[in-house]
Order: C-alpha cells, then sequence, then structure tokens
C-alpha cells in the first residue's frame, strides 16, 4: 500500500460495540498501573487495559504514567535513593524528583506503588505498599492471561514522550518494537494496541512495524498545538499511519472554563469520514472530572453522574471510551445493548 493511502480505510471496520478501556487499570479504586488496578479493570469488563510506558536506565519498558516516581511510589521514602533526586527539563517543564531513566529495573522492582490523588480517593490509599511496579511484558502476559475464547483482552500502551527519550540516548520507540516482536504482539488484532501524543514517534513505529504492525491512536491533546491534527487535513494525514485518534473528552464535549457545558463538536463524524475510530480520554466519575450539571454537589471527591457522562460519549457515536472507572461505561454500553422495552422502563 502506497504510504499516503490511508490505513485506516484501507482494511480496518468500524467497532459494532463500543470499546471500554480501562485507564491506568480501574484507577478510580486502587493505585495507578498496579496488578491490582489492571485486575479491577478486567473484572469489571474492560476490553483493553492502558498501561503508560517509560525507559529505565537499563532499557526496561515499565508501567508508570510519568518518568518521574515520586507521585505514584515510595521512592521519595527511601533512603538509599535520596542521593538520585534531581531536577530535570523533560519536553518543555522542568521537574524536580526521582526518574525512571536513573534507576535499573532491579532497583526499579524494590519501590512500592502509592496512589496518586489521596485527596479524591482516600480509600485508595489502602492499598498503598501493597503492589509493585510491572513491565509492559507483565501486562500483556496478564492480559493474555485473562483472555478467553469469548474474550479477548488487550493492551492500550500509551508510549511517554519516545522522541525526548531517544534524544537522551534511549531509543524509545526502537525498545518498543524490540519488545513486541518479541513478545508476538506485532499483529494489527493483536494482543497491544499503540497510543502516543508523540506523532513522530508514532510514524517511526509504523515505518518500523510495517503497515500490517499494530493498531495505533494519535493522542489528542486539548492545547492549541494540537488543533492541526483535528482539521479534516489533519485527520487525512492521521490516516495514514494511525487506525484511530484518542482526543481529549473536551475535543467533544465542549465546556467553558468553568466547568460548564457549552456543546458537541462534530470531530467524531468528521474523524469517521476520514476512516479513523475514536476513543476519547477520560472519563472519571468524580464531580472533579466532570461537566458542571453532571456534579452531584461542590466535593470535588464526591461521586457524580458518570453513567450521564458514558451514555453523552456513546451517544455522539464513539467507538470507545478511555475511563478510571471501567464499570460506568460498561454499564452504558450495557443499555444501548438492551432490547428497546427494557430500555425505555429503566
Ligand atoms: O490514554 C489516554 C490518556 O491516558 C492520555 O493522558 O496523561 O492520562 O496519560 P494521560
Ligand atoms: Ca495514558
Amino acid at each position: 500500500m502506497h504510504a499516503t493511502e490511508s490505513l485506516a480505510t484501507h482494511a480496518r471496520v468500524r467497532i459494532a460495540r463500543p470499546l471500554v478501556v480501562g485507564h491506568r487499570g480501574a484507577c478510580a479504586y486502587r493505585p495507578e498501573h498496579t496488578i491490582a488496578s489492571y485486575e479491577l479493570a478486567i473484572d469489571m469488563g474492560a476490553d483493553l487495559i492502558e498501561p503508560d510506558i517509560v525507559v529505565t536506565s537499563d532499557g526496561a519498558l515499565i508501567a508508570r504514567h510519568e518518568n518521574e516516581l515520586s507521585r505514584t511510589t515510595d521512592v521519595a521514602t527511601r533512603p538509599e535513593f535520596a542521593d538520585r533526586r534531581t531536577t530535570r527539563r523533560v519536553g518543555r517543564k522542568r521537574r524536580t524528583g526521582w526518574f525512571a531513566e536513573d534507576f535499573t529495573l532491579a532497583e526499579l522492582r524494590t519501590l512500592r506503588a502509592v496512589e496518586r490523588h489521596p485527596e479524591l480517593r482516600p480509600l485508595n490509599t489502602a492499598y498503598d505498599g501493597q503492589f509493585g511496579v510491572l513491565t509492559l511484558e507483565e501486562v500483556v502476559e496478564l492480559a493474555r492471561r485473562r483472555s478467553t475464547p469469548q474474550r479477548q483482552v488487550r493492551v492500550l500502551a500509551e508510549l511517554k514522550k519516545p522522541t525526548w527519550s531517544a534524544e537522551r540516548g534511549q531509543p524509545m520507540t526502537e525498545l518498543v518494537a524490540a519488545e513486541l516482536r518479541r513478545l508476538d504482539a506485532v499483529a494489527p488484532d493483536g494482543t497491544v494496541v499503540l497510543q502516543s501524543f508523540d506523532t513522530a514517534g508514532l510514524r517511526r513505529l509504523r515505518a518500523d512495524l510495517g503497515d500490517d504492525g499494530p493498531t495505533m491512536f494519535q493522542l489528542v491533546d486539548i492545547t492549541a498545538s494540537d488543533d492541526h491534527l483535528l482539521t479534516n487535513a489533519g485527520l487525512r494525514a492521521v490516516s495514514t499511519y494511525a487506525q484511530g485518534i484518542a482526543p481529549s473528552v473536551h475535543r467533544i464535549l465542549l465546556r467553558d472554563e468553568d466547568g460548564t457545558m457549552t456543546g458537541v463538536s462534530d470531530l467524531v463524524s468528521r474523524a469517521h469520514s476520514a476512516g479513523l475510530r475514536v476513543v476519547p480520554w477520560t472519563l472519571a466519575a468524580e464531580n472533579a472530572f466532570l461537566p458542571r450539571h453532571l456534579r452531584s454537589s461542590d466535593d470535588p471527591a464526591a461521586a457524580g453522574d458518570g453513567l450521564g457522562a458514558a451514555r453523552l460519549l456513546l451517544a455522539l457515536g464513539v467507538d470507545g471510551v478511555i475511563t478510571d472507572n471501567p464499570d460506568v461505561v460498561v454499564a452504558a454500553r450495557a443499555e444501548l445493548e438492551m432490547p428497546a422495552p427494557a430500555r425505555s422502563a429503566a
């Protein structure tokens, strides 16, 4: 196939049943990226679990949201690692802390995961210290172990800053490509689906793994610097290397600075016209993350109407939802699958 031809329209079909993606597992209920979080997401009915991937000093691929480790592990309390604390520019931001690329995998294995949002999710702190850091391989093994002939569980792996990583001497996309080959996970319908905000990184992976390589999603942030990806021409360009987009949910459910919903965009239908699937992030059911009319109170940690938000997205025709609360999106999807009389009675 010619490189400029749309991969998405070439051999892909629309997904009939919207996918539920467990964001960092089921991180509304367990500390993110732990085995307990991923297992719970699968128990709740997620079709995919979503690890973010960063690189260690010895080239291992691990599941952490960012390379700075102190928000989600106990590294700051470990005297043996006190001298690793440093300040570093990561992409556009300057950060102080402990960085995955300064630790070997063996060292990272000694850390314990902690809750990122103790103020919003205090119950999750009961699990602090119980679980360690996982590798991409271990997440893939989990998905395969939990798959059955009736239900394939897949991994939506997000590559964090692969170009920045390569500039520092760690060729992340090459490491990922080699690992996927080793794990026999390079087929379009294989265990692993890839996503990244880093367009150049995704293009490199497509060139490396080929048009018949893994399914890929272009992540799209709410920031203006990503606007070009969502013009009709931008969507067509994305479709030459990816099968879908994963936009911020605020690109679809529009809102003002106050959190009041102001309307919906036409992004889903325009992306579908370009042959791309649409799987937005991130639906979370606490008031802090919901549009104003779906909040239950002024308490940011209290549960709001996450089901209402999921219904809105599904009604707009998204192909899946990336969510901290897989149970909520599974419930909204089940409503769509009910026979009409049952639905109207519900
Ligand atoms: O999976 C999409 C979403 O995870 C992207 O944002 O920051 O949560 O990794 P972030
Ligand atoms: Ca992510």
